[in-house]
């Protein structure tokens, strides 16, 4: 099992240095969902990434900005997951005039990324 989870882990690093994101490679739990959240988490956080904390309040975050509506109560909000995905790949669609960075639209995030961002959110 410990052999098992250690390829796997490697395998989940090559992968990350492929793709060529920074997050650190969790060593537990590399297979069930929690990883996953963290992983958006992180993405959500990374002042280089998601940086939604510049306009949103959300979760633990540390000064955040306003500018957006505070992200909770997700899944009562956005009981279908794959609207809460579409509105953050490019919420221009629902507001055109939208202050908001469209993340898949143009790139910013991977669509790897937009996933594990997804999972985390929806916990919100
Ligand atoms: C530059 C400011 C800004 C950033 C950065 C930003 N948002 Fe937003 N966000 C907004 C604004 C403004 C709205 C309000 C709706 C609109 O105008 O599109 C919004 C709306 C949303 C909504 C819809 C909420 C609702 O109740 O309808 C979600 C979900 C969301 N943002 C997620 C995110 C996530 C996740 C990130 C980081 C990856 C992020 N936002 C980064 C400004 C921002």
């Amino acid at each position: 099992m410990t052999k098992y989870r250690k390829s796997l882990a490697s395998l989940v690093g090559t992968l990350t240095l492929l793709t060529g994101t920074i997050l650190t490679v969790p060593t537990v739990n590399a297979v069930d969902g929690a990883s996953n959240i963290e992983k958006g988490k992180a993405i959500a956080f990374g002042r280089t990434q998601g940086n939604c904390l510049t306009c949103h309040v959300m979760d633990n975050g540390e000064s955040p900005g306003n500018l957006g509506p505070p992200l909770i109560a997700m899944k009562a909000r956005f009981p279908d997951k794959a609207k809460l995905r579409a509105q953050i790949w490019d919420p221009t669609v629902a507001n055109p005039e939208s202050a908001m960075v469209p993340f898949g639209k143009h790139k910013v995030l991977t669509e790897e990324e937009i996933d594990y961002l997804v999972d985390y959110i929806w916990t919100l």
